[in-house]
């Protein structure tokens, strides 16, 4: 029987619908070489959706949301200055991926930085630092913290106006988000690193014990402790000691993008958000205003979420790694796109002409 699946698309605002555009033709690749059949329901979101909708996650995309098995998601917002047009509940971090994130608590933030031996070059680190490549597993936690603490602002005893801003978690969130790193370590080579700052943040002290908790039920994983101010530096001088790293969302927020730096690229950086029933795929990257509308945008990350979505949400290893291999190969084959350093004859491409390449290839792998 063909396996049908219902996949949500948000494109979002700025770059997010050029990159969509291309990260979608592989579900119709897929479909026709394969026993499966997708639809696809685009619905706004983001401050695209502010502006048309006066909602930046109006009522009929969370509907859309909750039918469907899968929801892709392209980057949103809007550069600091025009995000000011909106109002501060209803710009589109705040009002459209902070809600989209905690009504399917979208737990677990996987945050693969990968760079291929054969794509080395485009990282700023020197060939002798990342040798033969990288590829790291960030997990970030990301529905708890300081994102989703108790907010207040006021005006104190003394006439001063004050903000508090509260990291808070129960011992049920560190643990479950704790268990997903340790599960994958066991797939992986067996270590995690364990990122935190437990030697000023109670939240961390109290991290740290839930750890201890959880490792005893893997008794063959290897935990390194690394203070999270040590882990940014320990990225660029030595990213090969690491391949599962978790930590709180704050710290994992700031060292993934940092792991997009070390690639050479956020354009490189697709992720998924695992939740207790559904998931969603989307960049790391933001909607980088500053590029949008040129057609020279990096589709790499916003496919990657899609051969993400059909390994983790459909189990479609053998396709999603067919998507990453294509991908790969129109690199090695000496292209690259605007964000990348330039390597020897290389020809930079388009937005669209890397997904035709992606496309081909993998027309080709599946066919
Ligand atoms: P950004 O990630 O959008 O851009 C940072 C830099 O990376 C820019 O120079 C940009 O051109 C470049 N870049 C990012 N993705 C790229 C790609 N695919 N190809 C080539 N270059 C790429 O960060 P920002 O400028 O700080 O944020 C812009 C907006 O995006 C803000 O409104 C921010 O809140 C939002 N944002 C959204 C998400 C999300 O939707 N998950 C994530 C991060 C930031
Ligand atoms: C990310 C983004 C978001 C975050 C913002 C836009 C809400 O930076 O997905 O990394 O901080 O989580
Ligand atoms: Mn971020």
């Amino acid at each position: 029987m063909t396996n049908a699946y219902r996949i949500a698309v948000l494109a979002g605002d700025a770059i997010g619908p050029e990159i969509m555009k291309q990260a979608v033709r592989v579900f119709d690749i897929v479909q026709s070489h394969r026993d499966v059949a997708f639809e696809l329901i685009e619905s706004p979101f983001g401050a695209g959706a502010y502006f048309d909708h006066g909602k930046a996650f109006p009522d009929a995309t969370k509907k859309v949301c909750d039918e469907a098995d899968a929801i892709l998601k392209g980057p949103v917002g809007l550069s600091f200055e025009e995000s000011q047009k909106i109002p501060v509940e209803e710009q589109a971090e705040r009002g459209a991926i902070l809600p989209l994130r905690e009504r399917f608590d979208t737990f677990a933030n996987f945050r693969p930085i990968f760079l291929s031996k054969d794509m080395a070059h485009f990282s700023p680190l020197k060939p002798e630092v990342i040798k033969d490549g990288i590829d790291i597993l960030l997990i970030r936690e990301l529905v708890g913290g300081l994102y989703f603490g108790k907010k207040e602002r006021g005006t104190n005893d003394a006439g001063l106006r004050y903000v508090t801003e509260t990291l808070e978690y129960d011992e049920a969130q560190v643990r479950r988000v704790l268990k997903v790193a340790f599960e994958q370590a066991s797939g992986r080579k067996g270590v995690v690193h364990n990122i935190h700052k437990s030697n000023v943040l109670m939240s961390s002290v109290f991290w740290n014990e839930i750890l201890e908790e959880v490792r005893a039920d893997y008794p063959d994983i290897e935990v390194k402790h690394m203070l999270v101010d040590a882990a940014a530096t320990a990225l660029c001088l030595n990213p090969g000691q690491f391949d599962v790293m978790v930590m709180e969302n704050m710290f994992g927020d700031i060292l993934s993008d940092q792991g997009g730096g070390i690639l050479g690229s956020l354009g490189l950086m697709p992720s998924a958000c695992m939740g207790p029933e559904k998931a969603y795929y989307e960049p790391s990257h933001g909607s980088a205003p500053d590029i949008a509308g040129k057609n020279i945008a990096n589709p790499y990350s916003m496919i990657g979420s899609v051969a993400m979505m059909l390994e983790m949400s459909f189990g479609m290893a053998e396709e999603s790694k067919a998507v990453w291999d294509s991908m790969k190969q129109v690199f090695e084959d000496g292209y690259t796109t605007a964000d990348l350093t330039a390597h020897g004859n290389t020809e930079t491409l388009s937005t669209e002409e890397f997904g035709n390449r992606v496309m081909d290839a993998l027309e080709k792998r599946l066919g």
